[in-house]
C-alpha cells in the first residue's frame, strides 16, 4: 500500500467542506500521484442507488451518466468490487469515454453495505494499475465513506 499517498488523502478530508471540494481536491490527489493516470475522478450515485452520475475529477471531459452494472463504472457499483481492467478492449461492455484509455481501475465507495459512488482511474497505458493501487484506492475509498 502506498502509505504516503493514503495519509496525505486523511490530511485533505475535512469533513467540515462541502463534498464538492473534497472530491475534487482527492482526484487532483490520486491523478498527481499514481503513475501513468490519464483521468481521476469520482462517479456518484443517485438516491436509488442505481445510476451514477459524473463528480468532481481531472483529466478529459467525460460521459455523465452510467447505470449499475454497466461498464467497468457500473460494474464495481453493482458488484461492490474493485475492478481492475489491465486491457479496457478486454472487457465486456466497458463504456469508452476516451479513444486513448487502455486500463482502468474502479474501486466502490462503501458505507452501510450501500455503494455512494466510485472512484475512477483511466491510463492510456495498458496494465498501469495492480494490486497494490488497489489496495491503496480501497483505503482512501474507506476515508470518503465517512463524508457520506
Ligand atoms: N470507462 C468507464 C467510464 C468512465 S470513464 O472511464 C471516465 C466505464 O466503463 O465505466
Amino acid at each position: 500500500m502506498n502509505n504516503e499517498l493514503i495519509t496525505m488523502a486523511k490530511g485533505l478530508i475535512d469533513e467540515k467542506l462541502p463534498l464538492v471540494s473534497n472530491l475534487s481536491n482527492l482526484s487532483s490527489l490520486i491523478k498527481d500521484n499514481i503513475k501513468g493516470t490519464s483521468w481521476a475522478g469520482f462517479y456518484l450515485s443517485n438516491e436509488m442507488h442505481d445510476e451514477l452520475f459524473l463528480g468532481p475529477f481531472q483529466g478529459s471531459v467525460a460521459c455523465t451518466l452510467i447505470p449499475f452494472n454497466k461498464g467497468v463504472c457500473g460494474k464495481a457499483a453493482y458488484t461492490k468490487v474493485t475492478q481492475l481492467v489491465p486491457d479496457v478492449n478486454k472487457f465486456k461492455g466497458h463504456i469508452a469515454c476516451s479513444s486513448t484509455s487502455r486500463s482502468e481501475i474502479v474501486i466502490p465507495i462503501i458505507k452501510n453495505n450501500e455503494c455512494y459512488g466510485v472512484i475512477d482511474l483511466d491510463s492510456d497505458d495498458y496494465d498501469n494499475f495492480n494490486e497494490e493501487d488497489a489496495k491503496t484506492l480501497e483505503a482512501i475509498a474507506d476515508l470518503v465513506s465517512i463524508l457520506f
